[in-house]
């Protein structure tokens, strides 16, 4: 029987392997807190990306604990999300942002000013600018301290889906609205109620050059469905078409925490 966790150094960053998801998220969540108060300490704030699906839940629970318990403070604190359904209602209960809300927004009670979401209501003409004043206000809150991610059966990151582009193009690519991939329609499929027709055929997301920038980078992935994206991302080419395995090229800013199944497909395992 193996010792948990176990770290290990990989080419896309520091990998960390638990028996147990809910102790993953729980060290996910404290390196969050940890994120903030080493920020604010600094330069006087601190700036999160989050990341929404199911990986995420329990961490947010760690992080909506530790400022109950008033261990954690986030005045001075911003947060930007890394991507939304486009196009979608705020108010729709399927939307990133009502996910936010009742996993970590409401019970913190975060002021609305603090955290940014990207408006999967803004009419398609003006969305250019929407991604472009989305990278301006990061920039402007001087930068993201913290980037916490996914994964997607596919790789993607955020909404960055696999690409038909050289490593220098994706390397490159800004907040924008992307087609999303049949991969991932029919997996959210079943969280609009099992319906792929209702499923937004587009999202908004944070790009790859925005996400790559982060100071730190937290990917998580649970369950055997993400053994093969893992094993690409971090032991694969890095290549455009596993959007994950960009992470390669900022490995020393990366550290991954997955569960046993999740880590399955890695050769060094
Ligand atoms: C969605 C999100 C991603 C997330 C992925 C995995 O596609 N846009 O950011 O990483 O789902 O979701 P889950 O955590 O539910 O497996």
């Amino acid at each position: 029987m193996s010792a948990h966790p176990r770290t290990l150094a990989t080419p896309a960053g520091t990998l960390i392997i638990y028996s147990d998801r809910a102790t993953a998220c729980q060290v996910a969540g404290d390196r969050m807190g940890s994120a903030v108060r080493e920020a604010r300490a600094k330069r006087g704030r601190a700036v999160l990306g989050l990341a929404t699906g199911s990986t995420p839940i329990l961490v947010y629970k760690r992080l909506v604990e530790q400022v109950q318990a008033g261990e954690l403070s986030l005045e001075a604190t911003s947060t930007y999300n890394l991507d939304e359904y486009y196009p979608i209602s705020p108010l729709d209960s399927h939307s990133y942002h009502a996910f936010m809300h009742q996993h970590l927004l409401e019970q913190i009670g975060l002021p609305p000013h603090q955290t940014h979401i990207l408006d999967g209501t803004v009419p398609e003409a003006f969305v250019t600018a929407h991604c472009a004043e989305f990278e301006r206000w990061i920039q402007a809150d001087g930068g993201l301290d913290l980037q916490l991610l996914g994964i997607g059966r596919n790789g993607h990151i955020g909404f960055n889906e696999p690409m038909d582009l050289s490593v220098e193009q994706a390397l490159k690519l800004p907040t924008r609205l992307m087609p999303l991939h049949p991969v991932t329609l029919a997996d959210a499929a079943a969280d609009f109620g099992g319906q792929p027709d209702l499923v937004p055929q587009r999202a908004l997301t944070m790009g790859i050059a925005t996400i790559l920038a982060a100071r730190s980078i937290l990917i998580l992935a649970f369950g055997a469905a993400k053994a093969t994206a893992v094993a690409q991302a971090i032991e694969g080419p890095i290549t455009a078409s596993v959007p994950a395995s960009l992470l390669q090229t900022v490995a020393s800013r990366v550290t991954w925490l997955v569960d046993e199944a999740a880590s399955a497909e890695l050769n060094k395992c």
